[in-house]
Formats: structure tokens, sequence, C-alpha cells
């Protein structure tokens, strides 16, 4: 069966959903954007991630292209028109069609579209293998905070990352300080054995893997502190990770060219992502 996307009040085959020449999202990268897991055909965290989006629509005072109401249904709809279990929807609301000029058009409709893709089921085992990352210069504008399309600054670092063979690049900024990665959030395990990940600022975005890493580590017992950290720290490390939507909790057991402690998957990160592996069948949202 071939992918069905959804575009403005529409459901096509995706080789066939088409956007306008004009929409503020193909000339200006004027839009904002979500990926939200999909496991056992519902939604993960569904509710943060809408408090994202409506945040980041406020941002750049993007208007809601159907009511709050109406989106839920849509994303339950294009999970159920394409047989999604596992997987993740992706899905962009732009500031519309309008002559290109800077400035915000008047009386513009916004743009809604959504597709779905398919994934290997969560193997916690797959994933404790770990990656390796290496550490960049953040190049980015200065309001990280929104989730929007404009990702040009991501897209050279993540580009930087395959070319050099790893899976990440951590950006990092004036003060020699990690940002987070191209497309998820950066942890490390402090060599005092504090688990860190950087607080949240207009310089990063607000991750719900990494708030939900957070909730569970606060029910583990586990002690956290959100910091900034520096390459330098990374380097003295007992354990780093990341987090994302779709990477889940991911060990990493090289940044450049110095091996993470051991070079393997740490117990606090091992026990994070297992938990999340639990959290994910617990936190579904109603069909
Ligand atoms: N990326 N930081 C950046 C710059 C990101 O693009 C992402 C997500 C994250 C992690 O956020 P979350 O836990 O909500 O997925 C952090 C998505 C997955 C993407 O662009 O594909």
């Amino acid at each position: 069966m071939g992918r069905i996307a959804y575009i403005n009040g529409r459901y096509l085959p995706q080789n066939q959903a088409t956007v306008h020449i004009e929409d503020r999202g193909y000339n200006f990268a004027d839009g904002v954007y979500e990926v939200i897991a999909v496991h056992n055909g519902a939604l993960v965290d569904e509710e943060p991630h809408i408090v994202r989006l409506r945040r980041s629509l406020n941002e750049l005072k993007i208007d809601w292209p159907v009511t709050e109401n109406a989106f839920r249904f849509l994303m339950r709809e294009i999970i159920r028109r394409n047989g999604l279990r596992e997987g993740m929807i992706y899905l962009q609301i732009t500031r519309g069609v309008a002559p290109r000029d800077h400035a915000f058009p008047k009386d513009s409709q916004s743009s809604l579209m959504m597709t779905t893709r398919r994934s290997k089921p969560f193997n916690a085992d797959e994933i404790a293998k770990g990656v390796r990352v290496i550490t960049i210069p953040d190049i980015r504008w200065k309001r990280n905070d929104i989730k929007s399309i404009s990702l040009l600054g991501n897209v050279l670092g993540k580009q930087q990352a395959r070319e050099a063979g790893a899976y990440e690049a951590w950006m990092f900024d004036e003060n020699g300080d990690v940002t987070e990665g191209t497309s998820s959030n950066a942890w490390i395990v402090s060599k005092e054995g504090e688990l860190v990940t950087r607080q949240l600022s207009n310089a990063i975005l607000s991750g719900i893997t990494r708030l939900t890493v957070l909730k569970l580590a606060e029910e583990k017992g586990i002690k956290f502190v959100e910091r900034a950290f520096s390459i330098e720290e990374t380097q003295s490390a007992k354990e780093a990770f990341l987090t994302s939507t779709t990477s889940f909790v991911k060990p990493i057991v090289q940044i450049d060219d110095k091996q993470v402690a051991d070079g393997k998957a740490g117990p606090l990160c091992r026990a994070l992502l297992d938990r999340y592996g639990s959290y994910m069948d617990e936190d579904i949202s109603s069909p």
C-alpha cells in the first residue's frame, strides 16, 4: 500500500500531494513542524507535542490551520489511513500562500500537511549499541526554542556528521558549551556521577523526549541538574547520550576521537532507555 499524505483538507497518495510554489514554507521556511512517535498505532506524548506546537505557532504569529480538536482527529486519521503501528507522524504548518514579500501577508490561510513513516519497533538492545558524535560550532539563529522548519544550520551540521561517519553532531556555543545535537538533545553523566542536560533557553529546543526522560529520572530517584556543560567536560564524562522522538535514548560511545568511558552504553543511560521503552507502552494517547 502506498503512503497517504494529508494536505490542506485532502488525503492523497504521497507522490501526488504537492504544495503551491508561493507557499511561504517553500519561499521563506516560514513555518513550524512536529515529529511525533507512533507506538502500537497510538501517539506517544501527544499532549506535550501539541503544547510545543501551540507555542511555536504563537511565537511566529501563525494561526492554527484548523481547530485543535480537528487537528487531533487528523493525526489519528492519518495513522488509520496508513495502517501505521510503529513509526512517526511528520507534520508541518506554514503561514500559507501569498505573493513573495518578506512581511506577513494580510490574509493568508495557514497550510497544514501530515505524513507518516514506518520504523522498526523499539528494540532497547539494538539502540544500546551506541553511536559516535562529532562536535561543531553552533552557527544557527538565536531562536532555537521554536521548532521552525528553517533548519539549514542543522542540515549542514548533520551532513558534517554523516561525512565523518558519525550519527550526530553536537553543537557548541561561543563559550565552548554544548547546546544540543542537530536533531536531538545532549546529555552526559559527569565524572562526579550527576546526570546533566542543558537548561532550557532560546539556545535549544525543548525536546519532548528530554522532558519525559527528566520526569522518568525523577520518578526513579535519579538526581539530575539542568546546566550547560562544555566540550571539555564531555571528555571526562562517565556517560553520554542523546534523546529525540526518533532516536529515543541513545548512548554515545565516542565524542570526536575520544572514547566515552569504556566505550559501551553506561548504566544510567541503559536504565533510562529501558524505562523509556516501558513508558511508551504505558503512555499511549486514546486511539
Ligand atoms: N528533531 N533538538 C533539535 C534541534 C531537534 O530537531 C530535535 C527533534 C530535538 C529533540 O526533540 P524531541 O525529543 O521532541 O524529538 C532536539 C526531530 C525528531 C526531527 O527534526 O526529526
